[in-house]
């Protein structure tokens, strides 16, 4: 199946995932993008700088998913303690395509101080004008505090950020800042974003398939490395989808493959303390988990191109009789793509190794399934495929999350190995 998707769709879909990990600030990629590109239209940056610039702003904070509660509220502080988590996790994530090539070293340091940088990173190399920017502008949105009308909030917000010229912010920056910020509508534009003219614009370009993979495992990676509990699910449910699909006969599987990969996005919304809790949950946890393929379906719609991805990975909790969560199809809308889609995240998380415990052995897991099937839980015909070529699709989903544990391993220590090589933040001596 030929997946038509435009560049500006999937990136739209990537920014969400910020507003999901962290609701309480939901739209502040948006926000800093206007702010952002008002103050580069002060500095004389042409349409194609402001095009970059905006994308690295949405995208900006694309590495918290990794955060903690208490480590995202740090970032809801004027002065960030510390912000290298989330700027290297970022970097990372984002240097796993080449489409985001001119923006990577802008995410890095986007909350560099100015006194502590001089304009260069610990190496001796130029940090781009671009993270100095995003950083005004950053601060400016969690200065805004709601609780007047913007245009009485304005003065306080532009004093604390002038007072800071030199300091914390690049003179240049802040400059460009105060001229743009005179205008009323700067701050309208950015506090009414829905309403705003300013922003990334939709080009209509179109992804190759190799582009559309490379976007898609950002996701996966961010579904996936937000807990090392979940670090390789995904990977295993893709590798036991497209194998169950060219057993029951599809030609091609990339739709099974993407579905598989994104089945969870909506776990973004559910906190660590909750995914990683040591005991049973209380009703209210439970509830919040039940939440995620709703937010799945929600996230992968808005995208026209992922629509249909987005019904096949979004039934995974679903059941064929009727009693599973949270959309309950009926048979004619529970489609063998669904089917098999959930039959493999069931079998994925059942012979998984968790680092609580190990994956169970065939007998257990197929006993477990065919009491599944029995009830109609799951389709008879698909489990009828995992029974008759287990040993197969086992093989195939444990060399698929070996593949991606090695993965996980390493993105970890490659984002140790840059987190002390960003250049420390100024902190005034102690006195
Ligand atoms: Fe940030
Ligand atoms: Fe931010
Ligand atoms: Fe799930």
């Amino acid at each position: 199946m030929d997946i038509q998707i435009s560049r500006a769709e999937l990136v739209r879909t990537l920014a969400a995932t910020q507003d999901l990990v962290c609701p309480v600030v939901a739209g502040h990629g948006k926000r800093v993008a206007i702010f952002s590109s008002l103050i580069a239209e002060a500095l004389g940056y042409t349409t194609k700088e402001r095009e970059r610039l905006m994308l690295a702003a949405e995208l900006h904070d694309i590495g918290c998913f990794t955060l903690s509660i208490t480590e995202m509220k740090d970032l809801h502080a004027f002065d960030v303690l510390a912000p290298e988590k989330h700027c290297a996790v970022g970097y990372i994530l984002l240097s796993q395509s080449a489409l985001f090539k001119d923006i990577t070293n802008t995410i890095l340091h986007h909350h560099v101080h100015w006194d502590a940088t001089k304009g260069f990173d610990i190496e001796g190399n130029p940090i781009p004008l671009d993270a100095y920017i995003i950083h005004l502008a950053d601060r400016i949105d969690i200065s805004i505090t709601n609780k007047h009308q913007i245009l009485t909030e304005m003065k306080r917000i532009i004093k604390t950020i002038t007072e800071l010229s030199g300091t914390l912010f690049c003179p240049k920056v802040v400059r460009a800042f105060e001229d743009a910020s005179a205008r009323d509508a700067f701050w309208l534009h950015g506090v009414h974003s829905e309403y705003s003219t300013v922003g990334l614009q939709d080009t209509g370009e179109m992804l190759s398939t190799p582009q559309l993979l490379e976007l898609v495992d950002i996701l996966t990676l961010a579904i996936d490395y937000k807990s090392r509990f979940t670090s390789t699910h995904s990977s295993g449910v893709a590798a036991s989808a497209v194998e169950l699909g060219k057993l029951a006969g599809f030609k091609d599987t990339l739709h099974l493959q993407l579905a598989g990969q994104l089945h969870d996005l909506g776990k973004l919304i559910v906190p660590n303390e909750i995914l990683e809790k040591n005991g049973p949950l209380t009703d209210e946890e439970r509830a919040v988990i039940e939440t995620h393929p709703f937010y799945t379906f929600s996230m992968l719609n808005q995208a026209k191109g992922l629509r249909d991805i987005a019904r096949t990975a979004s039934f995974h909790q679903d059941k064929l009789n009727g009693r599973g969560y949270p959309f309950r199809p009926v048979p004619e809308e529970y489609d063998i793509p669904a089917r098999i889609l959930a039959i493999s995240d069931i079998f994925t998380a059942l012979t998984e190794d968790r680092p609580y415990r190990a994956g169970l052995d065939e007998s257990s897991v197929l006993g477990i399934m065919r009491k599944m099937t029995d009830e109609l839980h799951l389709d008879p015909a698909i489990f009828a495929l995992v029974e008759s070529n287990y040993n197969h699709l086992n093989a195939v989903r444990h060399a698929a999350q070996i593949e991606a544990g090695n993965r996980y391993e390493e993105f970890w220590r490659e984002t140790a190995a840059i987190m002390e090589h960003i250049h420390p933040v100024h902190r005034p001596p102690d006195n």
